[in-house]
């Protein structure tokens, strides 16, 4: 806004914070116009493998050393490579060669985490978020609050995510391994943060534990857990890979639960309603000892507004979360702390904890007595 007409205006008596807010909307307005851009920028940056290749070059490339291990186009490589280093995705560097500088691009703590491999790689995650059945059923979001019809993923693709998977097994694959990329950065905030929850554990049960990923990391990060189950649908149980101190088996959470000292569940009764949860959760309770038994259940907890400000910026992600079980779930939502008080109780639990861990989840140990 011009100096002049902002002088203007306050002389008018509109109050300064009103003047910025309005500078700020025109701005960020173009964030939500083009807001899908970022996440297809970075979807073409992994299948391009443009981290993967400045790390088996192992040091900083220039655009034509990157253009060339990529065999691509190096004007479009570069426009795309603009964008990257502007978001701070890449970063670039000015290196003199004979007094001459030129431009290279290294990696970021960013970059690193769109590496198809790595303990901290999200590749999957993000393709998998931005793969078009993902993608469909946000253009339902709006007929899902108005709760016309069925689910927007149901909309979209005539059954629910689960059934989807079950016919379509890139798809459920993709989701194994997108899962996977969260357990390899949340089993260790698990284990640092709390690990005493595991005490006395021999036997642990993961229900809906996908790939198995975050079992194995679990047994070894407590090696006194002398046996894992991995419990998924059998079109996901069958596919997992092999592991000693595993077993995979397959079955329906909601016809029964195997028998362990504990139960694990991640990122599994967010996708479910509280009636469902409350279903799930006394399967749980049935498979474990009443009095040395407890259900360990990692999930967001969404806090009220002022917690939300105050808490760290992880938290924050349970609130897009939230959106995102509306668009890909039937009746699934992330949960406060009264609703999983309350569906904790109802399923006959007799008391719970709650505990931050620097993930996006918290951990709760549920006891029967
Ligand atoms: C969001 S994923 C979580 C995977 C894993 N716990 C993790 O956090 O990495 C939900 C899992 O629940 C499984 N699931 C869905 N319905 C199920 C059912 N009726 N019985 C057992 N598992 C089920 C899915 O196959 C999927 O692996």
């Amino acid at each position: 806004m011009e100096e002049i007409q902002r002088d203007e205006l306050i002389k008018w008596g509109i109050p300064e914070e009103e003047i910025e807010e309005e500078e700020r909307a025109k701005v960020e307005i173009w964030k939500y116009i083009f807001g899908f851009v970022e996440m297809a920028v970075v979807k073409c940056a992994i299948e391009l493998g443009i981290a993967d290749v400045i790390a088996t070059h192992g040091r900083p490339m220039t655009l034509l050393e990157l253009s060339s291990a990529l065999d691509c186009d190096p004007q479009n490589l570069h426009r795309i490579m603009r964008f990257l280093v502007n978001r701070a995705i890449f970063k670039e560097i000015l290196i003199r060669n004979d007094a001459v500088p030129t431009a290279y691009y290294a990696q970021t703590p960013i970059s690193r985490r769109l590496m198809r491999t790595g303990e901290n790689s999200m590749a999957a995650f993000i393709l998998l978020e931005s793969s078009p059945p993902m993608l469909a059923p946000w253009h339902g979001l709006s007929a899902r609050v108005m709760a016309r019809g069925t689910s927007a993923f149901e909309a979209a693709h005539g059954e629910d995510i689960w059934k989807y998977a079950e016919a379509n097994p890139g798809h459920a694959r993709l989701i194994d391994e997108a899962m996977a990329c969260d357990a390899r950065v949340a089993v260790p905030a698990i284990i640092d943060g709390c690990s005493d929850v595991f005490d006395g554990v021999r036997t642990l049960v993961d229900v809906g534990g996908g790939n198995g990923t975050a079992l194995r990391m679990l047994v070894k990060g407590c090696p006194w857990i002398s046996k894992g189950i991995n419990f998924d649908l059998p079109h996901v149980a069958s596919v997992a890979e092999k592991c000693e101190g595993i077993e995979h088996v397959g079955g329906d959470m909601f016809e029964f639960v195997p028998k362990a000292d504990a139960v694990f569940l991640m990122w599994v009764l967010h996708d479910w309603a509280d009636d469902e949860c409350i279903h799930i959760l006394k399967k749980c309770r049935a498979a474990i000892p009443k009095d040395i038994g407890k259900v360990i259940i990692a999930e967001a907890v969404i806090g009220n507004k002022e917690q939300q400000k105050e808490d760290n910026k992880l938290k924050d992600v349970g609130l897009v979360l939230d959106m995102v079980m509306m668009a890909h779930t039937t009746k699934g939502k992330e949960r406060t702390l009264d609703e999983w008080a309350y569906v904790i109780r109802e399923a006959g639990f007799s008391r719970h904890t709650v505990r931050s861990i620097a993930a996006v989840q918290s951990v709760i140990e549920a006891f029967p007595a």
